[in-house]
């Protein structure tokens, strides 16, 4: 819960700062991106494009009250687009991704539904937001697998052998099902080494952050260390926590207008922790706990790293005069491991 207003807080922030910023509702079977933004008058929305009414997501942005600020805007429930198939689903996102704004804020709805799944698998940064409560965060786990399986089915659909296990797995239940990413690297090793490159860049782009939200800014909530572990332990994902929303009530007396509450009294202690979600999210490397860099290996460790270097396609190394064979002669892990990070590969091995 909180995704919205986080969205609609994330976007204002950076536009305030004078970046030109887009929100896209895509939450499509409940739209409420402009209701928080004051917007109740009938707008275009994403619905004029799915039915083709219009044909650049450009002529269906409007302006907002906020200086910088456009939305696209969700539509009312129009039971033709809800269930957009996947090829419209790539249109949608090819547009979104060409849109001329230095960000791009999607809203997604709750749950595992395909088209949240997809949308968020083909966005460049996933933010997950949960509330620190049990339920909230077994839903938080089983939605980052979902996205996750979904990505690589998504991926290697075609590919008979891989697709298969892929879906093999995805129906399986509860303890019996840990199907990492490093099971699933060996798994192509053996099967299609050609594929590799592939499930590399999945490695390389998947990477959600978490959001807490109703919970001071520092808490580390012990579920929230639960689920970074699990997605460890049983994906192989490294999810970093980006930080944490405060719990305001007096959010409820501006849900009209929430770039006035980020301004307001009451509002300061939520915009700060917004500002500062920012920085962890800018900043890939991150500093949070959860994912704080080994110095000292074990065998496990360095077999785990080889083989991973194995597993590496050439381009990781390329443009550094760095090859795959120095760093393999002089084995100094950490210096490995912090130039595997350096290129946008990571592993479950490098991290406490
Ligand atoms: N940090 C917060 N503090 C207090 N109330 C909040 C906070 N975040 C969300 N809420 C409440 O939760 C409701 C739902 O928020 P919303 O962002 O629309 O959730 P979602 O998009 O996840 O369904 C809001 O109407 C608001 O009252
Ligand atoms: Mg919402």
């Amino acid at each position: 819960m909180g995704k919205s207003i986080f969205a609609v807080a994330l976007g204002t922030s950076l536009a305030m700062n004078g970046s030109r910023v887009a929100l896209v509702d895509l939450d499509l079977g409940a739209a409420n991106l402009h209701t928080y933004l004051g917007i109740i008058r009938r707008t275009p929305s994403i619905a004029d494009f799915i039915l083709k009414k219009a044909s650049s997501l450009e002529d269906i942005l409007v302006g907002t009250s906020q200086e910088n600020l456009k939305l696209i805007s969700g539509a009312e429930f129009v039971p033709g687009m809800a269930n957009p198939a996947h090829g419209m689903k790539l249109k949608i996102m090819r547009h979104v991704k060409a849109l001329p704004t230095d960000y791009v804020i999607i809203d997604l709805g709750a749950g595992v539904h395909f088209n949240t799944l997809d949308f968020f698998g083909m966005s460049d940064r996933g933010i997950v937001v949960t509330a620190p409560e049990p339920g909230a965060v077994m839903n938080a786990y089983s939605f980052i697998k979902g996205a996750f399986f979904r990505k690589m089915q998504n991926v290697f659909r075609k590919h008979g052998e891989i697709g298969q296990v892929i879906d093999a797995e995805t129906r399986k239940t509860g303890s019996d099902s840990a199907f990492t990413l490093e099971k699933m690297t060996a798994l192509i090793r053996r099967m299609s080494p050609e594929m590799l490159p592939l499930i590399n860049e999945i490695e390389q782009v998947f990477s959600p952050v978490l959001v807490i939200n109703k919970i001071a800014w520092g808490e580390k909530h012990v579920l929230v260390q639960n689920l970074i572990a699990l997605c460890r332990e049983k994906l192989g994902l490294a999810v970093e926590h980006a930080g944490n929303l405060p719990d305001i009530p007096e959010i409820g007396g501006y849900l009209l207008r929430i770039p006035d509450f980020l301004q307001s009294r009451e509002g300061k202690p939520y915009l700060h922790s917004v500002k500062n979600i920012t920085k962890t999210i800018m900043n890939p490397a991150g500093n949070a706990e959860e994912t704080e860099i080994k110095k000292e290996f074990t065998d496990e460790d360095i077999e785990a790293i080889s083989s991973l270097m194995e597993s590496l396609d050439n381009s990781v190394f390329s443009g550094t005069g760095r090859e795959t064979w120095k760093l393999r002669m002089f084995f100094k892990p950490a210096e490995v491991v912090s130039y595997l990070i350096s290129r946008g590969v990571t592993h479950a091995a490098f991290y406490k």
